[in-house]
């Protein structure tokens, strides 16, 4: 089979979609709506996320150093995308969105109560990369709502993420399961 040559980019595809919280100076809290997002090291446990110096939850950020990374189920996704088309800076998003904000555990930055999973993480280091910087945040909490936790873990079907497909700008759900991690060993 031929192969095309396409322009260097990120054309990685689907990406995790997040509801990221943030709160500054101010004590105002913040939703953005993120999809470059990732986990960088489980020990510590550290994750990424990365921001257009534009948004104003960036401005959060730097006077915060901490942040939410919360998980929205399908139910939420039209939230989720008012939240990524609409600016902090001129609309409350938790009252646009019909969302609830709940005091963290550890950070200065509210949990989304109707999110299944939330996870507070402090930044521990900033890249600026380019057009984006990218905050490393070490993961100090994680709150999951009863009905989404099994054996101590989470259960995927019943939290129902989605995943955006930046190449043609849609959200997806995850279909069906068609096989586990070591499967072809036997496990699972
Ligand atoms: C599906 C989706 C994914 C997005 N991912 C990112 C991202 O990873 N980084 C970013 O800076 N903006 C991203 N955005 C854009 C911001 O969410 C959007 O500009 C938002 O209005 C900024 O809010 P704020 O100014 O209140 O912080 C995304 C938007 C959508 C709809």
């Amino acid at each position: 089979m031929a192969k095309k040559n396409l322009q260097p980019g990120t054309v990685f595809s689907p990406t995790p979609v997040v509801l990221v919280t943030a709160q500054g100076s101010d004590g105002k809290p913040n939703i953005i709506t993120l999809a470059w997002v990732g986990i960088v090291s489980s020990g510590p446990p550290m994750m990424s996320i990365s921001l257009r110096s534009s948004r104003h939850s960036h401005k959060l950020i730097e006077e915060s150093s901490a942040f939410v990374i919360n998980i929205p189920s399908e139910a939420l996704v039209r939230e989720t995308d008012y939240c990524g088309v609409v600016s902090g800076r001129k609309e409350d998003k938790f009252e646009g969105a019909g969302l609830t904000p709940v005091p963290a555990e550890k950070v200065n930055a509210p949990l989304i109560l109707e999110c299944p999973v939330n996870i507070e993480c402090e930044v521990r280091q900033t890249l600026r990369l380019g057009v984006h910087d990218m905050y490393i945040g070490e993961v100090v909490a994680v709150h999951a709502d009863e009905e989404v936790v099994q054996d101590g873990g989470l259960n995927i079907a019943a939290i129902r993420p989605f995943v955006f497909c930046p190449g043609d700008a849609r959200y997806w759900n995850l279909g069906t399961v068609i096989g586990g991690y070591g499967f072809t060993k036997g496990k699972l």
